[in-house]
């Protein structure tokens, strides 16, 4: 499919609350997508859409001094397993380095086989390890296993 990644903004965070209400048991509304985005400097993203204009898939990071996280990251159902988290991380890294950030770091749940292709794909390796971090919708429990890339800056 064709899609373009460019800058996510405020004016997306309706359509993002949408998408990431699909994507996770834990939704954050337009409210909190334009509050992050407001309120704290270190915030940015970028947005894949498609020729439509519709928005296809989304991260958001926060960066500060010489780490950047992700705090987010999602690709519409519709729009899975084309290239298009790939891509989202790969202009990330892209902006990173001109940014001057030494690393990439996220957490993701032991069970999200999806998310861990996708890290493994793009060469993350883990560095640690939050026993029992999420809360499952079965009141079981998944740890959080720490990931990061190395930005050689
Ligand atoms: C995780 C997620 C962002 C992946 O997005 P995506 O656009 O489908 O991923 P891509 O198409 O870029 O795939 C990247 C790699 O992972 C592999 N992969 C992704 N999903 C896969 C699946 N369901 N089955 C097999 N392989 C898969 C791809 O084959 C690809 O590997 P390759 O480049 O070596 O061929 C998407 O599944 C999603 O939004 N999930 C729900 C939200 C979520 O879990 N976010 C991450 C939180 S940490």
């Amino acid at each position: 499919m064709d899609y373009k990644i460019v800058p996510f903004n405020f004016e997306v965070c309706e359509q993002a609350a949408t998408l990431h209400a699909s994507a996770f048991d834990c939704a954050w509304s337009k409210n909190e997508f334009e509050v992050l985005l407001t309120v704290n400097p270190g915030v940015f993203g970028f947005k894949a859409v498609s020729s439509e204009e519709q928005l296809c898939g989304f991260i958001l990071l926060q960066y500060i001094i010489d780490d950047a996280e992700i705090l987010t990251l999602g690709v519409s159902k519709n729009c899975r397993q084309q290239g298009i988290g790939k891509e989202l991380i790969k202009t990330t890294i892209k902006k990173l380095f001109i940014k001057g950030a030494k690393r990439l770091l996220l957490e993701v749940s032991e069970y999200n086989k999806e998310a861990l292709l996708l890290y493994k794909s793009l060469n993350f390796k883990a560095y640690g390890r939050r026993k029992n971090y999420y809360l499952l919708n079965d009141k079981k429990q998944a740890d959080a296993l720490l990931l990061e890339i190395k930005l050689n800056n």
